[in-house]
């Protein structure tokens, strides 16, 4: 059983919005300043209510998504302060020449929020993003660990039971392709969940991309209950505790968000 927000796209930007001024933006504040003159860029920004609060602080936002629906509901939802001139909405892939020469060096921050687990190659991507960032700028990544027990996104799922189950995406991809079938899953929802595992990313390899790139870690944050959970599941959001936290490998299988900013 798909969850309400994945069917209703203004419930989703409700809670796109009252998450990122409870949560992100306040963890973004820790490290970065937010006032007019602060360009924001948001890469995968799907109906854009993530941009609204730190529109709200006098940036400058832009939101980029390759899915055009999206792009029209956040240029309806958002079209207050587009008009005002504060945002706007591009339907582009992050990697269009055309958008990497428009915007080259023009943002004091990127916002990746659930978005970098859908992007292949992280490898060459979050060394590509620092030909965005003016000086001194910074990206915020928020994402959930691969092998928490709904890494796989199986919430997106239909059947209630294949929505609920954790862990199961870690199997074999045949494995679970064949179970994601058995649940009678339709063919784009398990094309999305197979193409899920292929880019999946654990904090290790995220934080050893991001040494790479030569990107320190300003700030992160690791949760035990991701603050969506709210609204996905009515769960109240949870830091992780701080010795699972410290724990490589085994933090993976505990932990159901991370946040960072790294700059
Ligand atoms: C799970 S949604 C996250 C939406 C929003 N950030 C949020 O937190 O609710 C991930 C989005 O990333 C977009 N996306 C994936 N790869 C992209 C790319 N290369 N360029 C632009 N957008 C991309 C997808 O179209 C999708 O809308």
């Amino acid at each position: 059983m798909a969850l309400k927000q994945h069917i209703d796209e203004r419930i989703r930007f409700d809670q796109q919005v009252d998450n990122s001024r409870s949560y992100v933006l306040p963890f973004v504040e820790q490290t970065k300043a937010l006032s007019s003159g602060v360009n924001v860029m948001e890469i995968g920004c799907g109906e854009g209510g993530v941009l609204l609060p730190f529109a709200e602080k006098g940036c400058y936002c832009v939101g980029v998504d390759l899915n055009p629906l999206r792009i029209d509901l956040a240029n309806d939802f958002l079209a207050t302060e587009i008009g005002r001139g504060r945002m706007q909405f591009v339907y582009k892939n992050v990697y269009d020449k055309d958008f990497l020469e428009k915007f080259r060096g023009f943002f004091d921050l990127i916002i990746l929020k659930d978005a970098i687990e859908h992007i292949p190659d992280q490898e060459q991507f979050i060394p590509y993003l620092k030909n965005f960032l003016r000086e001194g700028g910074q990206i915020f990544f928020g994402f959930p660990p691969w092998y928490m027990p709904f890494g796989g996104h199986q919430q997106v799922c239909r059947n209630k039971l294949a929505s609920v189950l954790p862990y199961y995406h870690i199997l074999p991809k045949a494995l679970y392709k064949g179970i994601l079938k058995i649940f009678g899953e339709s063919k784009p929802v398990i094309d999305e969940l197979l193409e899920i595992k292929d880019t999946q990313i654990t904090i290790e390899r995220f934080e050893k991309i991001v040494e790479e790139s030569e990107l320190r870690v300003l700030s992160k944050q690791h949760f035990l209950i991701n603050p969506i959970y709210k609204y996905k599941f009515g769960l109240q959001p949870r830091k992780q505790i701080g010795i699972i936290s410290a724990l490589p490998y085994l933090r993976n299988f505990l932990t159901t968000c991370v946040y960072y900013t790294v700059g």
